[in-house]
């Protein structure tokens, strides 16, 4: 029984790193930051891009903010459905890989990745935002925009909308 729920951990925090990053928390100070530097309102939606344990989700929550979080790793989504019960009709959770979704309409969009995936990444916001949306990275640029503002750790970034970084 023990080595099944170990390869079963092993392979569920496995997928996560080889299909995009690591789980590994924003931490929370940064996450206080983050929210402020997107400057979302009560009842705008944020999706978070690999949701993790939930905490960017909860916290937007306990700001009125609707969330929508993609997670691949089936430990994670149960931990973070649990994390953010409270606010459960403000959040929702998929067990799901998010390069194989269409992304549905948001105000703004959360990625904390590895810089390996950040190209795929903006090629996947290109062609999945149609109308104008915020993207939010976490430590991690990406290389083809500009911000439109940045602090420490975090850059805004405004979909579809796009001027060409100055080289
Ligand atoms: C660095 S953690 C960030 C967690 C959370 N967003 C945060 O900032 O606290 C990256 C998360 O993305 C998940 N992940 C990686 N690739 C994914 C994919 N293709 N689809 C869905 N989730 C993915 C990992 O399992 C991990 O939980």
């Amino acid at each position: 029984m023990w080595p099944f729920i170990i390869l079963a951990l092993v392979a569920s925090f496995g997928l996560g790193a080889w299909l995009g990053a690591p789980y590994l928390p924003i931490l929370a100070s940064d996450r206080r930051q983050l929210l402020a530097l997107a400057n979302l309102k009560p009842g705008q939606t944020i999706i978070d891009l690999g949701s993790g344990d939930g905490r960017l989700l909860f916290a937007a929550a306990k700001q009125g903010i609707r969330g929508i979080g993609y997670e691949i790793n089936p430990l994670l989504v149960i931990i973070s459905r649990i994390v953010c019960w409270r606010y459960r009709t403000l959040v929702t959770i998929h067990l799901a890989n998010f390069w194989q979704i269409k992304l549905p309409p948001a105000d703004a969009i959360y990625v904390f990745l590895i810089a390996r995936y950040m190209p795929k990444l903006e090629q996947k916001l290109r062609r999945d935002i149609t109308q104008p949306t915020l993207v939010v990275s976490y430590v991690f640029a990406l290389p083809e925009s500009k911000p439109i503002r940045q602090n420490a750790t975090s850059a805004v970034y405004q979909f579809p909308a796009q001027l060409p970084k100055s080289r």
